[in-house]
Order: structure tokens, then sequence, then C-alpha cells
């Protein structure tokens, strides 16, 4: 995405975040013409009981940790969107290569993929890496309204689609694909989750919460009414068992504003490292001396063309992570792994097994077959015939 259109989506953001008097009202209906769904009821603990089912308003992994909150892990799960190309590619290897967490397994990172420009090799690299691949739709649509009112079957074939393409063109496991993000965060209220319940995933990583941040809010599943607020509606009301939120807990600004991705914030600090690493440091510490709520650094690759700084500070408070003895970078699926089994103190047995997917590499002219431009594609093995698009997610000959 451009550099422009983000910051102005960011600004939106943090507008509409900003501005929770005025509650949306989540009355854009999607054409969906699926099965009616059950009205979630609200949570009761005694019959929500993990590892499948978790009760929003739950503010601990377990009721019994209660004043033991300085033992439960802290997790941090960075995550970035869109496409991967050789540049930031470039940059989330300089962040990520030996950087290990304190039970010396490699600190990894989620990445939510959208097709266009993706760069499928790299994609088959940071796979092999151990980070998590996600999906973030084929499109990436065409604004908010596209995606406000996607009926199930739309929101189904992008993220199916992209899932098809990173199986045939990243060589990667489609079992291992276990989340989503929507486009600008534009959920579709209980469509989107229906989606990611028929598409055979577990979560979803898109939808922001303001008043949910301290205490933060844990990842829970919609079996039952959620409390989150909703601040990009419409908001999930059904009942959809086992499917996980994991909710977006906003930082805060310099100015006081609240922004659900570090470059959605309009007021960051000065552009220079210590005042952008003491910053992530407060926002951090909210998680950490908190209820130790995963703390999701949440962003594009082209903040850190924002400033000339961004990046050395990034990277400075990864280092940061790496002094505490209980503090966790991971991806989102491998965190969930964790909340469905908390445990105090160490969080898991032993690391992620890294994938060994082979990949041939590449280079590919195809003709984008909507406006006849040729695009350049790298991918694993063999090109496509055509540049791939939603309905032909394989670029195959039509
Ligand atoms: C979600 O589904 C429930 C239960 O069928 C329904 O009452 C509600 O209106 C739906 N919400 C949206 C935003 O479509
Ligand atoms: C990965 O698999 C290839 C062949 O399938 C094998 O030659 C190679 O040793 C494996 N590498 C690792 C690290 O397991
Ligand atoms: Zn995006």
């Amino acid at each position: 995405m451009k550099y422009a259109t983000l910051f102005l989506i960011g600004l939106l953001l943090s507008v509409a975040l900003l501005s929770d008097a005025q509650k949306q009202s989540g009355k854009t209906k999607g054409k969906s013409k699926n099965k009616v769904l059950q009205r979630a009821v609200p949570c009761s603990s005694a019959k929500c009981k993990l590892p499948d089912c978790r009760c929003s308003d739950a503010t601990l992994p377990r009721p019994k940790f209660k004043g033991k909150e300085n033992e439960i892990p802290q997790f941090v799960t960075i995550t970035f969107d869109d496409a991967v190309n050789a540049v930031n590619y470039a940059q989330y290897e300089l962040l990520f290569n030996g950087v290990s967490n304190p039970d010396g397994c490699p600190a990894t990172g989620t990445f939510f993929l959208s097709h266009e420009y993706t760069d499928y090799v790299r994609v088959n690299a940071l796979y092999n890496a151990g980070h998590e691949i996600a999906l973030h739709s084929v499109t990436h649509g065409d604004g908010t309204d596209y995606w406000r009112v996607a009926d199930v079957e739309t929101i189904e074939r992008e993220f199916g689609q992209q899932l098809k393409m990173l199986e045939r063109f990243a060589k990667v496991n489609p079992k291992s694909v276990q989340g989503m993000r929507l486009p600008f965060l534009q959920i579709s209220g209980n469509n989107t989750f229906e989606a990611v319940k028929n598409l055979g995933l577990t979560y979803d990583s898109s939808w922001p919460t303001q008043q949910h941040k301290d205490p933060a809010m844990w990842p829970y599943t919609l079996d039952y009414l959620s409390i989150q607020d909703c601040q990009i509606g419409p908001c999930p009301d059904a009942a959809l068992p086992s499917v996980w939120v994991n909710p977006m807990v906003t930082w805060t600004d310099t100015e006081g504003y609240s922004c659900s991705m570090i470059d959605a914030c309009v007021y960051p600090p000065a552009d220079n490292v210590d005042a952008l690493f003491d910053w992530m440091l407060e926002n951090f510490n909210r998680h950490y001396q908190g209820n130790r709520a995963p703390f999701g650094m949440y962003l594009h690759a082209a903040w850190f063309s924002r400033g000339r700084n961004y990046f050395a500070a990034f990277k400075k408070f990864m280092q940061h992570l790496t002094t505490y003895p209980d503090v966790y970078m991971t991806g989102v699926s491998h965190m969930l792994e964790y909340v469905k089994k908390p445990v105090l103190g160490k969080p898991f047995k032993e690391c992620e097994k890294k994938p060994n997917s082979t990949c041939l590499p590449v280079n590919c002219n195809v003709q984008k077959v909507s406006t006849g431009e040729v695009r350049y594609m790298s991918a694993c093995d063999k090109c496509p015939t055509v540049y791939p698009w939603l309905n032909n997610p394989l670029g195959e000959d039509m």
C-alpha cells in the first residue's frame, strides 16, 4: 500500500477510535445467504472452558493465576501486513536473525500476506525460518466498503484463494495457516467469523479494542457474546463456537490517541531512537506490569521508511525484549496454543518444528489479465501461465 494511503487510513482510524462516544451501530448487513446463526448469549465461565472456549471478559489466563501475574509469560506478537518483497524481506531478516526467546527457541512473527507484488520465494524463506504465514486476501479490495458489506462467500474466496496461492507458489503447508486479518481491519459482522470457521482457520486478528487496554484483553472465542468495544463495525453477535478473536489491543500515542497499529498512531514521538524506544516500552509496560495479556506490535514495513530512526528503534526494542527472562516473541497462532493451555513460568516444552519446504526459485513475467500489464513474480518450482488473481488463483490458462 502507498504510504499516503496508509497514513490517511491511520488518521481516519485514530479519529474513529477517539470518538467512541459515537459508537458505530453496525447496521450494514452483508448479503449472505448462509443458514441462520444463533444469537450469542452472555458468557458464563462455568460453561465456557479451555482449551476450546474462552470468555472475552476473562482478564487472566486462569482465575487461579490471580496474585501471580508476574509468573505469567509475556507474549509479544510482532505482525506485518501486505506483500512481502525483496526490500521488506531484507528488513525482516535483519530484525529477527539471531534473536531468541528465553527458552532458546527463535523469536518469530506473523506475516499477513496479500497477493499483489508478493515475492513467494521470500515467503517460502520466512516460512522455513519458522515465521507464521497468515492471510490478508488476494486483492486487498477496493477500499473499506468492499469489506464492510462482504458476504461469507466473498471472504472465503479472497482468503481461501490466497491460501491456495501460498500452497502452490510458496510451498506453504495449508494446515500451518491458521489466521487472517482483513484489509483496513474492516470486518463484516458475523460473516467474517463464519468464513474463518468455514476456511478451517483458528483465528481472526482484525478487531481493535480501545476500552480494554488496561487491563488488556486476552484472546477469546465467539462461543458467547463478546464484551469487546466495536470500533470498526459491524461486529459479530452470533454464536460461533471455537472461533478465536485475537483482539488488537491499541497503543497510545504521545497525544493520548489510541492506535490499532503502530503505523496508525498519528502522534508518534520525535524521530530519534531513544524517544521511540521509550514510547514502545511505555506501551509494553501496560501489559508487562499489568495482566500480561499478549502485547501486539502490529505494523507495515513501510513504517520503517517514515523516519530515519524508526527501524533502529524497533530493532533496539526487540533486543531489549530479549533481556527479560519471561518475554516470548512468537507468531499469533503459537501464542494461542499457550492461551488454550496456560501455565505459569515456561510456556512451552519444546521449540516449534521448523518446516523444511524445498523451493526451486523461478522468476516469472506474466500478464495480469484484467489490465494487460506484465507483472514480475517469483515463485517456487514453476511459473503460472498468467498473473494469478481472484477466481484464477493458480494463474492457469482460462
Ligand atoms: C449476526 O447473527 C445474529 C444471529 O443470527 C443476528 O441476530 C445478527 O443480526 C447478526 N449480525 C449481523 C451484524 O449480521
Ligand atoms: C530438508 O529436506 C531435504 C530433502 O527433503 C533434506 O535433504 C534436508 O537434509 C532437510 N533439511 C533439514 C534441515 O531437515
Ligand atoms: Zn493491508
